[in-house]
């Protein structure tokens, strides 16, 4: 039989480089990308009730509160394309209440996927980073820069990537980590992501084949 799609979370501090890796992984692996914080910003964009209250707390580098975040995430990863594909669950739960939310709903993952980057690295990847607003692609003005000057030209920053403000991001995730790594202990995979970008890849890359062969071994055999 065909093994079920894959599920997998992906977490780590601000700028530690999730967006950047599920760009990879959906290139490679077919799954949808389903980002907490992407989400949020559309509902800031879009003006909506919701996207007005998340501001306050994304200016201040706080956690929305569940009543925006929960469903919001939950009605994206019932969609069809997410439950027929599989899904990378990114910058989600950040909060215990966050993680019950789903193991209530039954939303279980196969690997939890944790970077791990220095704090001042940190800090100089928030100040570089830089956004395609056409694409979605994510750009470093140092470590990935942009292709050519018709690109350079028209990328974005975003409002919370100040220094100050990433100083205040990096202590709400370090309030919030522990209590969702004690959920997700036993599928965690802790990957140093203060390497180039496609040597993190490559072991994520090689925790996703294992999850992968697992998968289907468990499938041939029932
Ligand atoms: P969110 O958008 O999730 O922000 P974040 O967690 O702070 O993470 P980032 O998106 O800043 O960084 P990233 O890890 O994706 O790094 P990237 O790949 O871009 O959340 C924003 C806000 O929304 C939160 O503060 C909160 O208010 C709210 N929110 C979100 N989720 C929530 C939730 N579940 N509940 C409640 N509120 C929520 O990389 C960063 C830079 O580094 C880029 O320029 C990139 O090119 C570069 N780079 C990446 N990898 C490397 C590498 N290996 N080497 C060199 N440079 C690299």
């Amino acid at each position: 039989a065909k093994s079920e799609p894959l599920k997998i979370m992906i977490s780590g501090a601000p700028a530690s480089g999730k967006g950047t890796q599920c760009e990879l992984i959906k290139d490679k692996y077919g799954l949808v990308h389903i980002a907490a914080g992407d989400l949020l910003r559309a509902e800031v964009a879009a003006g909506t009730e919701n996207g007005k209250q998340a501001k306050y707390y994304m200016e201040k580098g706080m956690l929305v509160p569940d009543e925006i975040v929960v469903n919001m995430v939950k009605e994206r990863l019932l969609q069809p394309d997410a439950e027929e594909n599989g899904w990378l669950l990114d910058g989600y739960p950040r909060s215990l209440s966050q993680a019950a939310a789903l193991e209530n709903l039954g939303i279980h993952p196969e690997l939890f996927i944790l970077l791990d980057v220095d704090e001042d690295i940190l800090v100089e990847r928030v100040v570089g980073r830089r956004l395609d607003p056409v694409t979605g692609k994510i750009y470093h003005l140092k470590y990935s820069p942009p292709e050519n000057e018709e690109i350079a030209a028209r990328l974005t920053q975003r409002f919370d990537d100040t220094e100050e403000k990433v100083k205040l991001r990096l202590q709400t995730h370090h309030q919030n980590v522990e209590a969702v790594l004690g959920v997700y202990e036993n599928i965690t995979v802790k990957i140093n992501g203060n390497a180039p970008k496609g040597q993190v890849f490559s072991e994520i890359d090689a925790a996703l084949s294992e999850v992968l062969d697992k998968k289907s071994k468990e499938s041939s055999s029932s």
